[in-house]
């Protein structure tokens, strides 16, 4: 893979700051080569740095990112698009419904979910314990049982390549670990829509929906590997195969929970995708992959997709 990158970090003509980093120091795995990573705080600079191939990077809590790193540039929002308003918009809000000012797609999730719970705001507490952006974490409908980001969704602002649309929810067709937003389109922001709780049963909720994750291995990981299939889970089925514990490189099935993989230390994404490879193999029913593959199968650089494509655009 061939980049054509500036020989030093630099301003874009809007200000964007651009600068060639290791991509693996933004993911959750601690894997993948060099990308320019274009850090931009406002819808001017987004418009530029989407003229040419793109990547939306988030959390990293998703991604398994070549050890070449990827050629397009890499967009993380940053300053204002990742900051947050918790203020109850007046006009929007009533009774024991809030809605929230605009929350950046550029926000950790965390710290989200534990504002929202010293507030005594409810409807985002299911996603305690997710290591994403707010954005990231839109796009993929993150959750657990508990609930998912949809759950707490009013409006969102997203930036397609004909340029930027707010829609809400309806609009959408979302499901489990889906948004419905098409590839390349990023979240720049969205509205929350909560419910005034008292603070100690948001707490009592996430408590409870921590406890479902106790078992889940604490090293460098992406996550779940793949998707549940409907009715019995991925890690279930991952386990009964007999792959536990099973190494390639330095990457590692975790003997915790079996939809984890795990680096112990200097795993190569090619040590990542010969696990992934062995476990479809074993297991005999056909597993949706729920990492993102830089590049790979899941490329975000495709075609555009046409903002007809949407279901409806309010205004
Ligand atoms: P990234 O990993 O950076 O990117 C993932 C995808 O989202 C990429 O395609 C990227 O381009 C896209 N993306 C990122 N930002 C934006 C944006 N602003 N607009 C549009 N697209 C964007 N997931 C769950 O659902 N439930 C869990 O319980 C859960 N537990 C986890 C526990 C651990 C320890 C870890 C490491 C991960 C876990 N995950 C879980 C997986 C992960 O946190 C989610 O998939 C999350 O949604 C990824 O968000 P991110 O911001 O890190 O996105
Ligand atoms: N199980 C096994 N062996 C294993 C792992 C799990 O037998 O190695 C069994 C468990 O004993 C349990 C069942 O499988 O009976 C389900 O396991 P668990 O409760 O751990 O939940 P999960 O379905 O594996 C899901 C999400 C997690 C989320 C947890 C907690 C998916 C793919 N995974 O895991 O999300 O944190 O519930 O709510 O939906 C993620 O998406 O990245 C993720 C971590």
């Amino acid at each position: 893979m061939t980049a054509d990158f500036q020989s030093k970090d630099f301003q874009s003509k809007t200000g964007a700051r651009v600068e060639l980093l290791p991509l693996a120091r933004f993911t959750t795995l601690g894997v993948g080569g060099e990308a320019e990573v274009w850090f931009v705080s406002n819808h001017e600079q987004l418009a530029e740095a989407m003229a040419q191939p793109y990547r939306i990077l988030g959390g990293g809590s998703n991604l398994v990112i070549a050890d070449a790193g990827v050629p397009e540039r890499v967009i993380r929002l940053s300053g204002p698009l990742a900051e947050r308003d918790l203020t109850p918009d007046p006009e929007l809000s009533g009774g024991d419904g809030i809605v929230t000012g605009w929350v950046g797609g550029g926000v950790p999730l965390p710290g989200l979910v534990r504002a929202l719970q010293k507030l005594g705001y409810s409807n985002l507490e299911g996603t305690v314990g997710i290591p994403a952006q707010v954005g990231g974490a839109v796009w993929m409908n993150a959750g657990t049982r508990y609930g998912e980001m949809f759950d707490g969704l009013h409006t969102l602002e997203i930036a397609t390549p004909d340029g930027l649309k707010v829609v809400t929810p309806d609009d959408l067709r979302w499901g489990y670990r889906d948004s419905g937003i098409p590839r390349n389109h990023i979240v720049t922001r969205v509205r929350l829509k909560l419910q005034r709780t008292a603070p100690e049963d948001v707490l009592a909720r996430m408590t409870l929906a921590d406890t479902a994750r106790k078992g889940q291995p604490k090293m460098k990981t992406p996550g779940c590997a793949f998707k549940n299939p409907g009715g019995v889970g991925a890690g279930r089925l991952i386990d009964e195969a007999g792959l536990k514990g099973t190494r390639v490189g330095n990457a590692l099935i975790a003997p915790e929970h079996a939809n984890f993989i795990v680096n112990l230390g200097g795993a190569t994404a090619a040590d990542v995708h010969a696990l992934l490879d062995l476990i479809r193999e074993r297991v005999g029913v056909p597993l949706e992959l729920e990492y993102e593959l830089w590049p790979g199968e899941a490329d975000r650089s495709a075609t555009p997709v046409a903002a007809s494509q949407w279901a409806a655009e309010p205004e």
